[in-house]
């Protein structure tokens, strides 16, 4: 397998593929890999993804990952490839399990023979948290095993599907066909995040801009651990940049847990917001049968050892600055 341009040193911009590049996280890094003077190139369907989205120096293709790629294919090299188009989210899964079971199993497996067949540069597969499952241990390492539900609740396949991607990767690494870095990201947030997909923070954020009340599920006790995407999107490419890092898999996240009901309270604190916080029971959020987690905290000793990870934005920016995207929004939605 070729070396990067980077690791070449010849001077030229790495060609970089990233795949979902028009969603929250995907979007953030292709605006950091162009900051260092990538040819950046996304692939989005556009499916939870917005054009709005789309860095202007980036080339866009609008369309699957698999239909993209036979168009790619035997086209100029990539360098890097990163591969974060998924459908996103145990919500998602939920409301149309076959399309997000199938989507993320089969685009993945498309992208990992795209890179074999082309000889691609190394390849970051962005997995998921989820993969830990219900187990209840309070921290989750790499090598812990993995505890999913059984097959009748559907919630338990959005694990299972990163579970295989990473299965799939690790195998095409093992067989000498691509380099593969695996990233199980936890809770990342952050501006350009929206709340249609369940993800707590932007959907508290919105409704403390509205003086709406902010809907705690459960008792609010459950605590995530939450990185500003700012953060999270630094450490991509450094894992992708360190051959020691490929064949391997790295948590990604904070290591700081704040619970639900305290992540409420923080949000109205910051924002100035007179919303009230309301509990709202599980079986009037989710459909029957759904299990939560009650702590979800990554142990970050691989990555911090691996690139000296730290995470630098503390959640009170994040909140401001979620608030801001969402007023720019607002404004640009008015106008448009
Ligand atoms: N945000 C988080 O907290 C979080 C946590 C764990 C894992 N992840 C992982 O990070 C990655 C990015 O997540 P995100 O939060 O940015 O979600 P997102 O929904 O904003 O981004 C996913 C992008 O993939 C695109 N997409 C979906 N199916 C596609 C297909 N078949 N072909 C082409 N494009 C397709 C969507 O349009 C969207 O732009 C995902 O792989 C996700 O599983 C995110």
């Amino acid at each position: 397998m070729n070396p990067s341009a980077g690791e070449r040193g010849t001077g030229h911009a790495r060609r970089v593929l990233v795949t979902g590049g028009a969603g929250f996280v995907g979007s953030h890094l292709v605006r950091a890999l162009a900051a260092r003077g990538d040819r950046v190139t996304i692939v989005d369907d556009l499916s939870t993804g917005r054009r709005g989205n789309v860095a202007p120096e980036a080339e866009f293709i609008e369309c699957s990952v698999a239909d993209a790629l036979s168009r790619l294919g035997g086209g100029p090299r990539f360098d890097e490839v990163y591969h974060l188009a998924a459908s996103v989210g145990v919500d998602l899964v939920m409301r149309d399990p076959i399309g997000a079971i199938e989507t993320n199993i089969e685009q993945t497996a498309a992208l990992l023979r795209f890179v074999a067949a082309e000889g691609s540069g190394p390849v970051l597969i962005t997995s998921s948290s989820e993969v830990y499952g219900k187990a209840t241990r309070r921290v989750f390492s790499e090598d812990d095993d993995v505890t999913l539900g059984p097959t009748s609740v559907t919630r338990w396949s959005y694990a299972c599907t990163k579970a295989i991607d990473e299965y799939l990767a690790l195998g095409h690494h093992g067989a000498g066909s691509a380099r593969c870095v695996i990233v199980r990201l936890f809770n990342t947030v952050g501006p350009g995040q929206v709340g249609e997909y369940g993800m707590v923070l932007p959907r508290f954020v919105r409704a403390a801009m509205r003086g709406e009340p902010l809907r705690v599920f459960g008792d609010g006790t459950q605590s995530r651990c939450f990185c500003d995407v700012r953060d999270s999107v630094r450490a991509l490419p450094a894992l992708l940049a360190d051959p020691a890092c490929h064949g391997r898999v790295f948590n990604l996240g904070s290591d700081v847990p704040v619970t639900i009901r305290e992540l409420a309270e923080l949000v109205r604190r910051v924002l100035g917001s007179s919303s009230e916080v309301v509990l709202v029971p599980y079986d009037k959020a989710y459909p029957a049968g759904y299990e939560d987690l009650q702590f979800r905290r990554p142990d970050l000793a691989r990555v911090r050892e691996a690139i000296g990870f730290e995470a630098a934005i503390g959640l009170e920016r994040t909140i401001v600055d979620i608030a801001a995207a969402l007023e720019r929004q607002a404004i640009g939605g008015a106008r448009a």
